[in-house]
């Protein structure tokens, strides 16, 4: 069996463990801080007296604040940190997962050197490019989670609006994951046929808008806390994507080292093939002019916020 850890046992770490554990691809191990070790611990109980009846195999989910049980993982999926509340600046959201994230990598990474690493905290794309700063893993073994639940919610809304399975809809999202991101009308369709031969313009821009706000939708909805069961759901895929080697084409941020798309320096969301080397190779897509700009928007933006939080990290030492 392969082993998935998953450090933070919070909303989207637990719904990951949860997930992982359901589709029988890995052990979980799910790591939180002391303070909330029994938290940990109590989740992976529950989830594993659900086995029984959900008729999973995982034979075993521990909870745990000891990076010593994470030894050796294939995969290790980091979601600790905090999401911004209101009043909370870009700043302070930067400066507290920063952080956090910087001391979970460099632990998990001494356990795991071998691993490939997921990427889940916000601000996600300067989170992932910091991980790998950090392990200095070769870029293809740490990628960030954000296009697969970017994807997934412009797939939503494209079934909703024309009252069709889900199932059929394919859809692409790159760029940042923010209000920069750049969901690809022209490279999203239903079984093959393109949305734009089925859908007006005026509501696919409606669509467009309802997924870049997508995770400001939920967030307001819920009052407190943000999205975890499409988010949970979406590194399962990319989980299972890369343990059972599938070449799966999947929006992922990771870093263009060959200058694809014109990019360099930066983790964005790019259409990425996974498989059990972790990145196998960035697809380049032919864009528009104004696809293109919008890709180079989201990068400066996300560039902007890696300087920021090298500033940061550097005042704080
Ligand atoms: P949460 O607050 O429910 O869970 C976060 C957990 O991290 C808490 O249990 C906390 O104790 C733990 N934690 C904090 N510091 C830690 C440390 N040093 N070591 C180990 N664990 C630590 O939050 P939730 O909803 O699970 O979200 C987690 C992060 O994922 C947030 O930054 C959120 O914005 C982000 N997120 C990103 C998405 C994406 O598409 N990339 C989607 C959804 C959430
Ligand atoms: C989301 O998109 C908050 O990034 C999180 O739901």
């Amino acid at each position: 069996m392969s082993k998935v850890t998953v450090v933070g046992a919070g909303f989207v770490g637990s719904t990951v463990a949860q997930y992982v554990a359901e589709k029988d691809l890995a052990d979980v191990v799910l790591i939180d801080i002391p303070n909330l070790e029994g938290v940990a611990q109590g989740k992976a109980l529950d989830l594993m007296q659900a086995a029984p009846i959900s008729g999973w195999h995982s034979r075993s989910l521990i909870g745990t604040s000891d990076y010593a049980h994470s030894k050796d993982s294939d995969i290790v999926v980091i979601t600790a940190g905090i999401a911004r509340k209101p009043g909370m600046t870009r700043e302070d959201l930067l400066r507290t997962n920063a952080k956090i994230v910087k001391e979970v990598a460099e632990k998990a990474v001494k356990q795991s050197p071998n691993a490939i690493f997921i990427v889940v905290t916000n601000p996600l794309d300067v989170m992932t490019y910091l991980v790998q700063e950090t392990t200095k893993l070769d870029s293809t073994r740490v990628i960030g989670m954000a296009g697969v639940l970017d994807s997934a919610r412009f797939q939503a809304f494209i079934g909703m609006e024309l009252n069709v399975s889900c199932q059929d809809v394919r859809a692409m999202v790159l760029g940042g994951h923010g209000d920069l991101m750049v969901p690809l009308p022209r490279y999203s369709s239903v079984n093959g046929i393109p949305i734009t031969e089925l859908i007006s313009k005026e509501r696919i821009e409606a669509l467009s808008a309802r997924t870049r706000d997508g995770g400001a939708e939920i967030v307001k909805l819920l009052g407190t806390g943000s999205a975890y069961y499409a988010p949970g759901s979406s590194v399962s895929q990319m989980v299972e994507a890369i343990l059972l080697d599938k070449n799966r084409l999947l929006p992922c941020a990771v870093l263009p080292t060959k200058g694809e798309y014109g990019l360099k320096d930066v983790y964005i969301g790019l259409p990425a093939v996974l498989n059990r080397k972790g990145l196998d190779k960035i697809v380049e897509l032919k864009l528009t002019d104004d696809e293109s700009a919008m890709l180079k928007k989201s990068a400066d933006s996300i560039k902007e916020n890696i300087k920021l939080m090298n500033e940061l990290l550097a005042a704080a030492v």
